[in-house]
């Protein structure tokens, strides 16, 4: 990734304890998706604010650091990398009455560790041409019907354990290694690359159907990439549901670092990424779900159909990730 040079750091100049008048943050997603919300931040209350980026090792940068981390805000993505934070005993509650209200509960740590700011699907990615379907349960990638025509990347990687987590949490763990072994029978080939591979697969003719993010699909349909155009106008996004449920929400989103410096600072930077104008950014630069409801969906993604996310907690999904990757590993699914 490019932007991992980035990493270079601009916070030389930060005096970690006795700073005012900033904020600073440590980021894992890319500085163009956010360089423009945090000027703006800076514009509307005068906080500067200090930014390093890196793709990997921030949580465990900040938890090196120690009392003198000059960190206020950890950005990360992936409910796996919130709740390592929290675990890694760096983040502290931001406690606002704003947050709260932004964002729903489901969405955000009971204790107020983390704050969901971006919503991801776990989608299908179908092949035009070959897949009629138009609905698709995630207990239905078991069935014998899709056998040799699901691919997916890796389901150790962080969106996929989440998505075993989250049936952990609706059926239990001998029902989830069961599915496990089922959609394993059904895959083309061995797990590997990312999400757009499945489209490049299913353009093809490899597979008809895989897991994918909703992202992806716009960043493949509307990017540069010519390539990746043609991987994206081969599928159509379908919109999974749990059976008596809704579909597979994963996030984007920010912990307050435990021993931030600039506390008041971090919070309202944390509360000003919940208005409606930075919750667009995420919506139309990056073809998420804003978190806050009501806030436009960008239309490429609202074309895949009205997202009815499944009502559980994330957090509660969080808490099987350990268990999630076990039982992975247990069926040998990346095998
Ligand atoms: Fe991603």
């Amino acid at each position: 990734m490019p932007w991992a040079r980035a990493a270079a750091s601009l916070l030389g100049a930060a005096a970690p304890a006795a700073a005012q008048g900033v904020v600073n943050v440590y980021s894992n997603r890319e500085p163009g998706l956010y360089s423009a919300t945090l000027e703006e931040f800076t514009k509307a209350t005068g906080i500067k604010v200090n930014a390093i980026f890196s793709e990997q090792g921030l949580a465990e940068r900040i938890r090196a650091e120690g009392a003198n981390s000059p960190a206020d805000v950890l950005i990360t993505v992936d409910i796996g990398r919130q709740r390592e934070a929290v675990d890694l005993g760096i983040a502290q509650p931001a406690k606002s009455e704003t947050l709260a209200a932004n964002i729903p509960a489901q969405f955000r740590d009971p204790e107020g560790l983390w704050h969901g700011l971006s919503l991801r699907a776990r989608t299908v990615y179908a092949s035009k041409d070959r897949v009629q379907d138009k609905a698709i349960t995630y207990e239905g990638l078991a069935d014998p019907k899709w056998k040799g025509k699901i691919c997916t990347r890796s389901f150790q990687h962080q969106y996929n354990i989440a998505l075993v987590a989250a049936f952990m949490v609706k059926h239990g763990e001998a029902k989830t290694e069961e599915w496990l072994r089922g959609v394993k029978a059904n895959l083309a080939k061995r797990p590997s690359g990312g999400d757009r591979d499945v489209a490049k697969d299913i353009l093809a003719g490899v597979c008809d159907i895989g897991l994918g993010n909703q992202y992806y699909v716009g960043l493949m349909r509307e990017g540069k990439n010519e390539e990746q155009k043609k991987w994206g106008e081969a599928i159509n996004v379908i919109l999974p549901s749990f059976e008596n449920g809704g579909t597979h929400i994963n996030l984007s989103g920010a912990v307050l670092a435990k021993n931030a410096p600039n506390r008041e600072n971090a919070v309202k930077l944390l509360e000003f990424l919940t208005t409606p104008e930075a919750q667009r950014v995420f919506a139309d630069v990056n073809y998420e779900y804003p978190v806050r409801p009501g806030v436009p969906v960008n239309p490429l993604v609202t074309s895949f159909g009205q997202l009815k996310a499944d009502p559980m907690s994330v957090a509660d999904v969080a808490k099987l990730r350990a268990n999630a990757s076990a039982l992975v590993d247990k069926v040998g699914f990346d095998r």
